[in-house]
């Protein structure tokens, strides 16, 4: 058995009204003048307002400063942009609040703030990654768990391809999971968000790692998804709902330190070709990854299957992934996540330029079974 490493470090503030600590927090961990990034939509929701309540507002004096400008997709100039915001304001800190994107720039940020004048294809070459400014993550989707995460994904200006940033110091120092702060996000995106998080879990679980830590966290993760994304989804103001879906999409992302799978190669060059939502893009491909992997690697689902509440402890493996899966394209369906592709403007002439980005994606490497540039191809045309 080779030798590996589990960690669990993030210290984290999860019930409704959590955010309110958020002042006694930035003393204990030394920030005074904290950078609030985000993007120009949040800037007008509840929960930014929350936030800014919370922080008080800077015309009354208070110093904390704000970078609202990441894109749905961060790109290389997010980072720059809310980098030299922070050292032009003197900040100490950063407080990323949002969904995946501004998570990701947040914390990638600091590091440009360390080395302002580093390339941004040489992050991989970067070994010094000491004394980076704290960081707070305030998620308001349940769905990517980056808040959780030691990567940042940033897609690149010369390849236009995401690039991870993968480091334990980008850790944040600390995370607030407050389920009053998602009650905005509407069913769509919550639906797309979620099924993100259950991608997560079930892809961590089934790749052939030897975690056993991030399994059983992996598993529990897909039992409150099941439970809690249909109800979050129909009623954006359950408290109790969005609580356990923002604490299984940290689980989701805990759990991903595992590694992921070929349903995640697969979605990512719909992102940054097709330009879908991450979380849909997985949605979408999902059951015919889950079909590809079990006709190949038969009972992989069973324990799925068992944490999604079916009774699949006895029977034929092959009965039991059909049955897991039979239950996932169902749930995904009821949450209005059953289109085709070409409902989302994929073209057939883009399916090579898909499957060679997907075949150089590494999560595929990670797959339960291995995974073909052909298999790739096959599957999106299934899924066209
Ligand atoms: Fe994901």
């Amino acid at each position: 058995m080779s030798l590996v490493s589990f960690s669990f470090p993030t210290p984290t503030l999860f019930g409704p009204g959590s955010v309110s600590e958020l002042p006694a927090r930035l003393k204990t961990l030394a920030i005074q003048r904290p950078l609030v990034v985000t993007d120009s939509g949040l800037v007008n929701t509840d929960a930014f307002r929350t936030l800014a309540k919370t922080l008080g507002e800077s015309a009354q004096g208070s110093q904390w400063f704000l970078y609202s400008g990441v894109h749905p997709n961060p790109i290389e100039n997010d980072v720059r942009e809310s980098a030299a915001e922070f050292t032009r304001r003197s900040c100490d800190g950063v407080i990323a609040i949002g969904g995946g994107s501004p998570l990701d720039v947040g914390k990638a940020a600091r590091l440009l703030v360390k080395r302002p004048g580093l390339a941004f294809a040489k992050f991989y070459d970067e070994r010094d990654w000491s004394g980076l400014a704290p960081f707070i993550a305030i998620p308001t989707t349940a769905g990517t768990g980056s808040e959780v995460g030691r990567s940042s994904v940033i897609t690149l200006d010369a390849t236009r391809r995401k690039a991870v940033l993968f480091h334990p110091e980008l850790l944040a120092k600390l995370v607030i999971l407050d389920p009053k702060l998602t009650t905005g996000l509407p069913p769509k995106l919550t639906a797309a968000t979620g099924a993100d998080a259950l991608t997560h879990c079930i892809e961590s679980y089934t790749c052939p790692a030897f975690h056993p830590m991030c399994d059983g966290i992996a598993l529990e993760g897909i039992r409150l998804i099941v439970d809690a994304l249909p109800r979050a989804f129909r009623d954006g103001a359950d408290l109790d709902a969005r609580g356990r879906m923002l604490v299984a999409a940290a689980m989701g992302a805990v759990a991903f330190q595992k590694d992921l799978g070929v349903v995640h190669s697969l979605a990512h060059p719909l992102s940054t070709i097709g330009g879908l939502h991450h979380g849909l893009a997985n949605a979408l491909c999902l059951v015919a990854g889950m079909k590809f992997c079990a006709g190949r690697k038969p009972g992989l689902y069973r324990r799925v299957g068992i944490a999604c509440g079916l009774d699949l402890v006895k029977g034929a493996d092959p009965d039991a992934d059909q049955a897991t899966i039979q239950f996932i394209a169902t749930f995904l369906a009821d949450l209005g996540l059953n289109t085709r592709l070409r409902e989302h403007g994929v073209k057939p002439e883009q399916l090579d330029a898909l499957a060679a980005q997907a075949f150089d994606d590494p999560c595929h490497k990670t797959n339960a079974v291995p995974v073909t540039a052909a298999d790739l191809r096959h599957l999106y045309e299934s899924l066209l």
